[in-house]
């Protein structure tokens, strides 16, 4: 199953020239609590912008998308994959969080089942955002209030077969 986990700003922005646009030790926490030895995936923009701590996240795995066949990570417990399809297939059986960034968002958000999303309060400067959804697809399960300038909202994609819509 896939999950994605993000923090957006007020406006959905999400990154600014390859970083994040802030710096809330609270939501770094709660990123670490939730990735604790599970499979992560991202574009290759984003692993090379965490490469050099990536080891402190104590993850099981990373998986890095990129359309470059001949990429090296550099690492051998990283795994690289070049297809959605791959994902989806490797994903059958285990969860994988999507971490982002921009672009890999948009590719996965009409496969993933779940949703982990801070919203932080405010507006910043930068230039990457989440991408668009219909949020009539999910349900709040529950929301998390990490400070005054943070909270995490938990959704689910809503079942076809339990909708009164369809
Ligand atoms: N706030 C948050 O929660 C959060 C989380 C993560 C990241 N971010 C931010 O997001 C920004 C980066 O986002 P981004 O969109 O520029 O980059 P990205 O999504 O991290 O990576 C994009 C890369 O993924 C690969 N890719 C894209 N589509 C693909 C496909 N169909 N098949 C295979 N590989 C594919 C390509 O790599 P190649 O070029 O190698 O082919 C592409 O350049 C940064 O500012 C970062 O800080 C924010």
């Amino acid at each position: 199953m896939l999950k994605i986990i993000v923090a957006h700003d007020s406006a959905f922005l999400i990154g600014n020239k390859n970083k994040l646009p802030w710096k809330i030790e609270e939501d770094t926490k709660h990123f670490r609590k939730e990735i604790f030895e599970q499979e992560i995936l991202m574009g290759r923009i984003t692993y090379e912008s965490i490469k050099d701590f990536k080891d402190s996240f104590n993850v099981k795995k990373i998986i890095v998308m990129t359309k470059n066949l001949d990429y090296d990570s550099k690492d051998q417990n990283v795994l690289v994959f070049h297809k959605v399809i791959d994902v989806l297939k490797y994903a059958q059986d285990k969860d994988i969080y999507i971490c982002g960034g921009s672009k890999i968002y948009q590719l996965f958000l009409p496969y993933v089942k779940e949703m982990i999303i801070t919203e932080i309060k405010g507006r910043y400067e930068g230039d990457s955002y989440f991408p668009l959804y219909n949020n009539k697809e999910f349900k709040l399960i529950k929301t998390e209030k990490l400070s005054d300038r943070a909270s995490v909202k938990y959704l689910v994609r809503i079942d076809k077969k339990d909708s009164l819509f369809t």
